[in-house]
């Protein structure tokens, strides 16, 4: 069974100093998309080199929906990782199935009895990119799956948002807390929820005032910008994921949230990579590629908020206390050093990868 430390319990977080370095033990990713083949190649060494652990997403096509595909998944994961240059042992992906109106009582219990394997993923049908598999209507075809999950200390990750098309794409997240994750976490008071990607004011209040095992990730874009930097002098394609970025109160929301003593708020960058030529079309894809920089970005926010001691605690010490998995042994040490953003890396082949917040400067690099 998967355990994890009641949220009652506030846990003691060291405060590491804070001058020109800051070192603080490694982090984690609890939401990154890896991608497969010449993707998966072109992108894994970018978390590995940072992250202990990821939480890796399983919206691929087809999507890993079961035990098997994960293995085989994480499989080819680590390999693509060593060809990359990733010292092996020194990154763990932590593998997640993709839940469907189908997934069976029997593969949650394979999932609580498979290392490595760690958590089910909601994608409301039609939510984002790769989600057409996905649960039309969780508490009409899941329950028997959400009551094994429970059971089995299986954590639930959701991507919260309505997928109604009356419902306005900036007020998807809220909409959702009140017709799906309220009703959700009523009948299953025990499930371990993640709240995965939290965008807004509703988003942050919801998890931090609520009873029971309920956490939330927060990626870089959403600390640091706002929806204005979708349209700033044109539209900007590299500036949109899934949820969109939303208004400022909602930004400075998730800064308190994150930089607050709760143990709730973690780490998730949702790095997302697609090609650029994906990104730069008539109908572009959602998501923000910050596996290079995620770090560097974190720290900018957490800093802006007079904050950067909290950032030890967000980054590396309240998801594996959530998931129920030990905190990493090895540190990590930040740097204040301008550091200028790629224009573009490279990517598969024909194409190319344009990072978040390409050609800026950023104030803190990762000390190699
Ligand atoms: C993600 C992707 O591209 O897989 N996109 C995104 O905008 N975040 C899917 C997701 O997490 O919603
Ligand atoms: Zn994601």
């Amino acid at each position: 069974m998967k355990t994890i430390n009641t949220m009652s319990i506030e846990l003691k977080e060291h405060v590491p100093t804070v001058g020109d370095t800051l070192t603080i033990i490694q982090p984690d990713d609890w939401h990154v998309h890896l991608r497969d083949g010449a993707a998966l190649e072109a992108v894994v060494a970018d978390t590995a080199r940072h992250y202990a652990r990821a939480i890796v997403m399983p919206n691929l096509q087809p999507p890993v929906t079961t035990v098997a595909h994960a293995i085989q998944y994480r499989e080819a994961i680590l390999k693509a990782a060593e060809k990359a240059g990733v010292a092996k042992g020194s990154f763990e992906p932590l593998m997640t199935l993709y839940l469907t109106n189908n997934t069976s009582a029997d593969e949650i219990v394979r999932v609580s009895e498979t290392p490595g394997v760690q958590a089910v993923k909601l994608y409301p049908a039609g939510a984002t990119t790769h989600s057409e598999a996905g649960v039309t209507d969780i508490l009409k075809y899941c329950r028997v799956t959400l009551d094994m999950m429970q059971k089995k200390g299986v954590p639930l990750l959701v991507h919260g948002e309505v997928t109604d098309p009356e419902i306005d794409i900036f007020d998807r997240e809220a909409v959702f807390i009140d017709r799906v994750m309220i009703p959700l976490r009523a009948d299953f008071p025990e499930l371990k929820v993640v709240f995965e990607h939290i965008t807004t004011r509703d988003g942050a209040h919801y998890v931090r005032d609520s009873q029971g095992p309920i956490a939330a990730t927060i990626t870089p874009q959403h600390l640091l910008y706002n929806r204005n930097a979708i349209f700033k002098g044109g539209i900007r394609p590299h500036w949109y994921c899934l949820p969109i970025l939303k208004r400022e109160l909602h930004r400075q929301a998730l800064v308190e949230a994150a930089t607050s003593t709760s143990p709730r708020f973690f780490l998730g960058t949702d790095s997302a990579p697609h090609a650029k030529g994906q990104k730069e079309a008539a109908c572009g894809c959602a998501g923000c590629y910050n596996a290079l920089h995620a770090m560097s970005l974190y720290a900018s926010a957490f800093e802006q908020a007079g904050q950067l001691n909290r950032l030890e605690a967000f980054a590396s010490t309240r998801g594996p206390d959530f998931y129920g998995l030990p905190r990493n042994t090895k540190q990590m040490t930040l740097k204040r050093q301008n550091y200028v953003v790629p224009q573009y890396l490279p990517f598969i082949e024909g194409d190319t990868l344009v990072p978040l917040a390409a050609g800026e400067t950023l104030t803190w690099m990762v000390a190699e």
